[in-house]
């Protein structure tokens, strides 16, 4: 046995589950030179970063207990009793805040250079629903740990759910299995979280990468498609995803070692003076909710949010122009920069009111 070759060996591996065709196609598969250029590091870089949040989020799992009374318990102990429960814990919550950032870059780079352009239209569409699905973890998984922030943050998420016009209250209804966020609603939150928008996250980003392999990689701006260099996706590719999740693992483990990530008092459902601060991703549409008053509030919650959503999905068919300089795309980028200008704007003026104001 020990003389078999390494090579045969893995062959008859292979064989033996089937799989050799699979491999073959893999090692076929090539892919343009300017796949590993630095301009595309961010979708590689989201890549690792989901892969470690599902490795952190299964092992936090193994000490988590879904219900009220034991839940914040279970937490404090994977963070404080567990050899390196901080860090993991630390690596789930410092990937989500990347990932958010990283996801708005990785847009942000297709916008700007036109990659949303035919053929690469359902690229961008594929992206866009992910990206427009990450908060539902976010917010399912605020209230897993069962502490003041995540108890209070939730009611006022379910709040703003149940004024949606239509099927907010329903929606709200459903998601809390009642009129109280109790037993049924944490058992809810949890499923979700761990199984079913798992299970939604992966499908969306295998139809992604299928649209990728199908519709190519967008050229360089003014290369010539003609004579594009190719590199075998593995192992040059492949080592270059695995090189990044490396280092990514190893930046965030220590990030996590020297700065714990948040943990609140346990959650008090009697104490309404409680008044959570929200997240820096959401400072925009909660002040969107609180321009916008009486009658209007409808506008703040979900028309102005609604219609940003559905012009983002349908970017590729309003700019249906073949040009894809910037010079030569003003007329989209333009009201892009002002939409982006008026986020931050009104993150800035969230920020002011919720942490700047209130503390002084
Ligand atoms: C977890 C989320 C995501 C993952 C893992 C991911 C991954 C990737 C990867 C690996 C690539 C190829 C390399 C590159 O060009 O960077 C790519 C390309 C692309 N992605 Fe994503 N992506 C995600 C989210 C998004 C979002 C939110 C959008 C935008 C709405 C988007 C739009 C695109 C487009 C248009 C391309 C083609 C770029 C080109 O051809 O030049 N993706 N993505």
């Amino acid at each position: 046995m020990n003389n078999i070759p390494m090579k045969t060996r893995s062959l008859k591996l292979l064989e033996f589950l089937s799989l050799e065709k699979s491999a073959d196609r893999l090692l076929a598969l090539e892919v343009p030179k300017d796949a590993l250029s630095w301009t595309r590091f961010c979708g590689a870089l989201l890549l690792v970063l989901v892969v470690l949040l599902f490795l952190s989020g299964i092992f936090m799992a193994f000490y988590y207990s879904p219900i009220p009374g034991t839940a914040y318990d279970s937490v404090d102990f994977a963070l404080f009793n567990v050899p390196f429960g901080s860090v993991v814990k630390g690596v789930h919550h410092y990937s989500w805040n990347l990932l958010l950032m990283v996801m708005g870059v990785h847009l942000g780079r297709s916008l700007i250079l036109g990659s949303y352009k035919a053929p690469r239209q359902m690229v961008w569409v594929t992206g866009v629903i992910i990206l427009l699905f990450v908060p539902l973890f976010i917010i399912t998984g605020d209230l897993l740990p069962w502490d003041q922030k995540g108890y209070w943050s939730t009611q006022v998420r379910l709040s703003i759910i149940s004024s949606v016009p239509g099927m907010g209250h329903i929606a709200a209804r459903l998601l809390q299995g009642g009129s109280l966020t109790g037993v049924v609603a944490l058992t809810r939150f949890y499923v979700l979280h761990i199984l079913m928008l798992p299970g939604l996250l992966v499908l969306l980003i295998a139809v992604h990468f299928h649209f990728i392999r199908h519709r190519g990689l967008s050229e360089p701006l003014g290369a010539d498609p003609v004579s594009r260099p190719r590199i075998p996706f593995y192992p040059n590719v492949v080592n270059r995803w695995l090189f990044l999740f490396i280092m990514v693992s190893i930046i965030l483990g220590v990030i996590s070692w020297h700065w714990i990530p948040p943990f609140g008092d346990p959650a008090d459902p009697t104490d309404s003076s409680y008044i959570p601060k929200p997240e820096w991703w959401v400072l925009f549409l909660n002040q969107l909710v609180s321009v916008f008053k009486g009658g209007l509030a409808v506008l703040g919650s979900t028309i102005i949010p609604a219609g940003l959503a559905g012009l983002l999905i349908c970017l590729p068919f309003i700019d249906r122009s073949p040009h894809r300089h910037p010079a030569r795309r003003w007329k989209i980028l333009l009201p892009a920069a002002a939409i982006v200008i008026a986020i931050l704007t009104l993150s800035i003026m969230g920020y002011m009111e919720h942490f700047v104001l209130v503390e002084n």
